[in-house]
């Protein structure tokens, strides 16, 4: 009898972290979840950025607007990324300057499927 006890209790217990899970989900994204399987280069994150940071950062206006900064090549975007200064400026951390500079933060679905695609290596794929 105290051998089901304890199996009843795991039951419950999984029952209750997966459904905290799916709410915490839920509350971070809102109704829809967010998908980071799948994430490229030129399938997820070029368009957030031609979206959202190409009027200042693509070749042509890097130096006119982005501070010299170009994210338009991807040997130029890598440097912003592998000095941590890309992620730091989307997620608004302490230290970096919020970007985009003009207009409203990222939302946290793009913020998340760029640090995944970064996450896996950041390929040119
Ligand atoms: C309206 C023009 C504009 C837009 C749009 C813009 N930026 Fe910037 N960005 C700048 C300027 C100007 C600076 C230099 C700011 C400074 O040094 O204070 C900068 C700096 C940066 C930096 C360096 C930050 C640091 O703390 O060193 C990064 C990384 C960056 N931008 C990425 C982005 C990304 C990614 C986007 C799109 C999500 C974006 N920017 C959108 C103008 C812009």
């Amino acid at each position: 009898m105290k051998h089901i006890n304890s199996w009843m209790m795991l039951i419950l217990l999984s029952v209750a972290f997966f459904s905290c899970r799916y709410d915490n989900e839920e509350e971070l994204y809102g109704d829809a979840i967010c998908d980071t399987s799948n994430v490229t280069y030129a399938q997820t994150v070029k368009p957030i950025l031609t979206a959202s940071c190409y009027s200042c950062h693509s070749v042509s206006n890097a130096n006119s607007f982005g501070s010299g900064i170009n994210l338009e090549t991807y040997s130029e975007l890598m440097i912003q990324i592998n000095n941590g200064r890309l992620v730091g400026a989307i997620s608004h951390s302490p230290g970096y300057t919020p970007m985009p500079q003009v207009g409203a933060k990222l939302d946290d679905c793009s913020i998340e499927k760029i640090k995944a695609w970064i996450n896996e290596g950041a390929a040119n794929n």
